[in-house]
């Protein structure tokens, strides 16, 4: 295709940015066009063994404090230039908050009680993150360590909305049809009693009408009056089907404040398709314990120093291989521990660091699985996948996203926060259960209770080492700032770190940001 004279075409102005700035300028270039796939930190580039072989410098030792996936990725990206790195881990499993409980698990919270899982052979349950978002820095490190994947169901039309404005729950797709089209008569006869003129000029007002025509499935006469998109009792087939009475007059549909379940998956961190690993969120911890090497991680080694010295850093541990405890001298250290607990740790780093690693809050955090040996929300609910959004302290209720079919099943009954995960984590694990039967009861009935096979919940702030969901900032000012550069010898990352709190994405950017640093600076050494 020609373009005009004096005009740069798209193709011409990426081949001279190409040129002059090689493919990081480029991708920069196409983003601004509007041309770059969506995804995070496409600069990064892994440190390699090469990059010692002009300098004759070689790879540091770095001592990593915590195995759950920011320490992990550190010590797989800075392993891939032959960097000796060695791991503390306090828990004595890998993982960090990536927690996938089978069968035979243990689970032991501050207070004491211990719970065993007794899932079944094939039952697993996520207890902490269970999906990704496909522009995630997660999937490039699952597609990288082999880790497959499978669509994890985030927004089902066929869930449920349960408010305790509610008598009985309704379909996601029955409060979409209604609200959507309610809103959609409003504003279609707003325009059209010319009450948008001051915004809308005619051709506007048009073209607004025809899409809230579509939008909310209008009348000839722009009024709402039901839809197909509600469902039915009996769905067509060979028969022309029984649809839901209905629908509600537009009072009783605001007042349900079903609005929780129709914005769930608005957000550009929750939008469908989303994706787990296949058989578990910890493969992602095995893939990368597989390629660090577990004869670098030691488990059962809380962190009780940390030291910036003249020539390098020193970090001392209890318990151990042997027991006893230890020390680990290296050049470098990073430190991924929540901040809440490393703030506590001894160290040597000043008050300015000790003082930005309380600014951030944990939140509490509660999740609860629930195994039925009989997969019901499947055969009677007619639900695969997807989650129930309600205002009852249980929050949500996840339906699985694989083994469809099977002959069991687990259920997440509760993912709650703040407020709720107190309640719910100040209880003992049966009380736990019990109340959130209750509250799943008034949306699947008397089988929730009584088809329970097993359960295991977790409260993530009442869980050592952890002690929280995740860790929020007030604002992302000075002391956020404070902990993005090194202090002395020891860098610091976490997802705690980032604008994706919360995310295994968050702690991957940031302990490739970390290692970034961390090898710029050896290389630097003269
Ligand atoms: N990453 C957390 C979630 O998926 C917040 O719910």
């Amino acid at each position: 295709m020609s373009s005009a004279p004096g005009t740069l075409t798209r193709r011409a102005l990426l081949a001279g940015v190409g040129a002059a700035g090689g493919a990081g300028a480029m991708f920069a270039a196409m983003g601004a066009l509007g041309l770059a796939p969506d995804s995070q930190d496409r600069a990064f580039t892994p440190p390699q063994r090469s990059d010692f072989s002009l300098t004759g410098r070689g790879a540091a030792k770095v001592v990593v404090l915590g195995a759950g996936i920011a320490g992990l990725t550190c010590a797989y990206e800075l392993g891939k230039a032959g960097y000796d790195c060695t791991v503390l881990e306090a828990a004595d499993r890998v993982g960090g908050r990536n927690l996938t409980v089978r069968g035979g698990d243990r689970l032991t919270e501050f207070g004491g009680e211990t719970q065993t899982a007794e899932f079944g052979p094939d039952v697993y349950f996520n207890a902490g993150p269970g999906r990704i978002a496909q522009w995630m820095v997660t999937m490039d490190y699952c597609r990288e360590l082999g880790v497959p994947l499978e669509v994890f169901v985030n927004g089902n039309a066929s869930a449920y909305v349960r408010t305790h404005a509610m008598d009985a729950p309704v379909r996601v797709r029955t409060a979409r049809a209604d609200m959507y089209g309610y809103i959609a008569e409003l504003l279609a006869k707003a325009a059209d009693a010319g009450a948008l003129d001051r915004r809308l000029t005619g051709e506007d007002r048009e073209r607004l009408t025809e899409f809230l025509r579509r939008f909310g499935d209008l009348g000839p006469d722009l009024s709402y009056r039901g839809s197909p998109r509600r469902g039915f009792t009996v769905y067509p087939g060979y028969g022309s089907g029984e649809p839901l009475a209905g629908p509600p007059p537009l009072g009783e549909v605001l007042a349900a404040g079903t609005g929780r379940a129709l914005t769930a998956d608005f957000g550009f961190e929750q939008a469908m398709p989303m994706f787990q690993p296949v058989g578990g969120m910890d493969a992602i911890v095995r893939a990368l314990v597989r390629e660090v090497g577990e004869e670098r991680i030691l488990t059962g080694a809380p962190v009780t120093g940390v030291r910036n010295l003249p020539d390098g850093v020193e970090v001392t541990y209890s318990g151990g291989p042997g027991g006893s405890g230890g020390a680990v001298r290296a050049d470098y250290c990073v430190a991924t521990l929540p901040p809440h607990l490393l703030a506590r740790v001894p160290h040597n780093l000043g008050a300015r660091v000790t003082a930005a690693l309380r600014t951030p809050t944990p939140v509490a955090a509660g999740k609860l699985g629930l195994e039925y040996g009989r997969r019901w929300w499947e055969t009677e609910d007619r639900i695969y996948g997807g989650i129930t959004e309600t205002d009852l302290d249980i929050t949500h209720i996840w339906y699985p996203s694989h083994g469809y079919h099977g002959r069991t099943g687990l259920l997440v009954g509760y993912y709650n926060t703040g407020a709720e995960a107190e309640l719910y984590g100040s209880l003992p694990h049966h009380e736990r259960r019990a109340r959130a039967l209750t509250q799943g009861k008034k949306i699947h009935g008397e089988k929730y209770r009584a088809e329970l096979r097993s359960s295991v919940s977790v409260a993530w702030h009442r869980r050592p080492h952890v002690e929280g969901g995740w860790a929020v900032w007030p604002s992302y000012g000075g002391a956020f700032t404070v902990l993005q550069q090194p202090a002395g010898r020891v860098h610091f990352a976490g997802d705690w770190l980032t604008h994706l709190v919360a995310w295994q994405a968050g702690a991957m950017e940031s302990a490739r940001k970390a290692v970034t640093a961390l090898h710029q600076r050896v290389l630097a050494v003269s």
